[in-house]
């Protein structure tokens, strides 16, 4: 059992030592959104040292979450930022990783035992039991059997213009609405006018660097929280936080820093805002 006091706050300076149950949960992100008009994006990444998210999975070749930064206790703060957001947005590629059982979870707000603080926490803040998902896909190449899994829980896919009707058709015969939200693709205002329409307040970003490229382009993302798993894994294939470009740097504001003491675990839990919002 972990002790109480086990992360060590780094920024702002001046406070004790802290447990790391609760410490994200004690953000209420879904209550930032102050305007009736907006809703709070934020995203969530963890990452080595030298800044690989993911790499090729030695058997399938397949991109994953290595298995040496991926650890409970960042879970467990993956999951009380989960717990605040009143929508998960995500790709397809998740749910085609999904379809053939190699995804890293349901997109849930844990349902086990350790995380059974989390539903009640929800249901006394007055949110649905589980966040909605919104899926980011231009291919809209998203396997039925994956949806399933996610079966009583409302479903949105956004698309662009280049979007094929037939597949449309198909998503809105299965109860699940299309959104067209760029010309080319998603674009990240657009996205998020329809996240607020949708009367969404909170939005938990958890897809990889193409999402997140589209967002930070538009300058939509609120918060960033990124750990840093203090090790160094190298590898020249490889997904950092963001591919691609963008028009100008995203400047950011630390708001919090932890450094975790657990010595299995050692790693730093950083919360950045940015610059130009005003959450
Ligand atoms: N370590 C971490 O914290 C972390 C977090 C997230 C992800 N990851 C890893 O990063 C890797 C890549 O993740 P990912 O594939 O989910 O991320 P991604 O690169 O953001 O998304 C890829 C897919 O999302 C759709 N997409 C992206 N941007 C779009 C846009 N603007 N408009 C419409 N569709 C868009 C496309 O789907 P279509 O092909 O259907 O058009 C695209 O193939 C995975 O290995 C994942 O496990 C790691």
């Amino acid at each position: 059992m972990p002790a109480m006091s086990d992360l060590l706050p780094l920024f702002p300076t001046g406070q004790s030592p802290c447990a790391l149950h609760g410490l994200y949960l004690a953000l209420n992100l879904h209550r930032q959104a102050v305007k009736s008009d907006d809703v709070l994006i934020y995203a969530n990444y963890i990452a080595s040292v030298d800044g690989r998210i993911s790499l090729p999975d030695t058997g399938s070749g397949e991109f994953m979450v290595p298995a040496s930064i991926a650890n409970p206790r960042d879970w467990r703060l993956y999951q009380e930022l989960a717990a605040q957001a009143d929508v998960m947005l995500t790709s397809a590629r998740y749910f085609r990783q999904l379809a053939q059982g190699k995804a890293q979870d349901l997109l849930p707000v844990g349902t086990g035992k350790a995380y059974a603080d989390l539903a009640e926490w929800r249901q006394q803040h007055g949110l649905k039991v589980q966040p909605d998902v919104v899926i980011l896909s231009n291919s809209l190449n998203i396997p039925d059997q994956a949806l399933a899994q996610l079966d009583g829980r409302r479903i949105i896919i956004c698309s662009s213009e280049q979007a094929d009707d037939k597949k449309i058709n198909h998503f809105t015969s299965l109860g699940i609405n299309v959104l067209i939200c760029g010309r080319q693709a998603v674009e990240g205002k657009r996205l998020k006018t329809q996240l607020i329409q949708a009367g969404y307040r909170s939005a938990y970003m958890i897809a990889g660097p193409e999402v997140h490229r589209s967002l930070i382009q538009a300058q939509v993302v609120d918060r960033l929280f990124l750990t840093t798993r203090l090790n160094i894994l190298a590898g020249n294939a490889f997904h950092s936080i963001l591919n691609g470009d963008i028009d100008a740097p995203a400047e950011l504001k630390l708001l919090s820093l932890y450094l975790d003491q657990q010595p299995s675990s050692a790693q730093l839990f950083a919360q950045y805002a940015l610059r130009g919002t005003n959450k």
